[in-house]
């Protein structure tokens, strides 16, 4: 039976070649995208996917979509790539500033759902080397309270990345692998934006890698290429930034997406 990869945001940018590069290989894919919309469009641009629907926004909507991939094929690799850069502070549905819930808590309850079904399966989380530029303030981050448009993308990958050491003995513990990637600096529409800085954004995307670059650092990543580890820079293994190796920020974080999503902490 074909090796079977779950990718978040596959419908376009890295996801949608993290698809594709993982399909080349042979691998089953079900991508998970944000509305039947945009899982047309996987659909146009992939061919035959399994998609699964849901806002990663939403928690109510995170538990669905991981009750939907437990009724799908067992899962050989689980990727983690959705992502948002926000603008503006935009609160969700529970709450909470919608790049923690995206970034952070979206994985971190998706892991839990998923983790004890996987066996022998591969995590991987597209992080972002900006994540060393986040300043984690636990009181202030989840409602956006310290919402900076140029910062909170930083600290809520910042916030996922702190817990890679957890997951990886979390994981480990199960018989599976789990790590983190910085894909490259990609020409995706990550954090469009109208105005100067959306303008000067565009011109400096330009002499950016392609997605497909992006997306052919992650495959090498899920594939286990090269070297065992747990943070990979452009799918070259890397010491863990010391900002995300802070054992007693990792404990915090843990417990307060637990107490978020309303689960056990472990
Ligand atoms: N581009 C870079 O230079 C770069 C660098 C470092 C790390 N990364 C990371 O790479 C990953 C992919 O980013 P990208 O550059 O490919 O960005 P992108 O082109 O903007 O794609 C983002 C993906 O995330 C999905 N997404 C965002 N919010 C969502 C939500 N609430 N519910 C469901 N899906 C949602 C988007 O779906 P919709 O189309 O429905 O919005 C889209 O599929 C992200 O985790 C990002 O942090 C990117």
């Amino acid at each position: 039976m074909a090796l079977h990869a779950v990718v978040t945001g596959a419908n376009r940018g890295i996801g949608l070649e993290v698809a594709r590069g993982l399909l080349a290989r042979g691998w089953q894919v079900t991508a998970v995208v944000r509305s039947d919309e945009t899982g047309q469009a996987v659909t146009r641009a992939l061919g035959a996917v399994r998609v699964v629907t849901g806002p990663l926004d939403e928690l109510s909507q995170v538990r669905r979509v991981g009750a939907t991939l437990l009724e799908g094929p067992p899962i050989s690799a689980l990727v983690h790539n959705a992502g948002v850069w926000p603008s503006a502070r935009v609160l969700t549905v529970d709450g909470l500033e919608q790049a923690f819930a995206v970034n952070h808590l979206a994985p971190f309850l998706l892991n839990h759902l998923l983790g004890a079904h996987l066996a022998n399966a591969r995590v991987v989380q597209v992080s972002a080397g900006l994540a060393v530029k986040g300043r984690v303030d636990l009181e202030r981050t989840p409602r956006g309270d310290d919402f900076s448009a140029l910062r909170t993308y930083a600290t809520t990958k910042l916030c996922n990345l702190a817990l890679t050491n957890r997951w990886v003995s979390s994981f480990a513990a199960k018989g599976s692998s789990y790590a983190a990637v910085h894909p490259g600096v990609i020409r995706t529409g990550l954090g469009d934006r109208r105005g100067p800085l959306g303008w000067l954004l565009r011109l400096a995307k330009r002499g950016w890698k392609s997605p497909e670059e992006g997306g052919a650092n992650v495959v090498k990543v899920v594939a286990a290429e090269g070297e065992r580890g747990c943070w990979f820079d452009e799918a070259r293994p890397a010491p863990l930034p010391s900002a995300a190796a802070d054992p007693m920020l990792a404990d915090a974080l843990w417990r307060q997406a637990a107490s978020l999503c309303a689960i056990a902490a472990p």
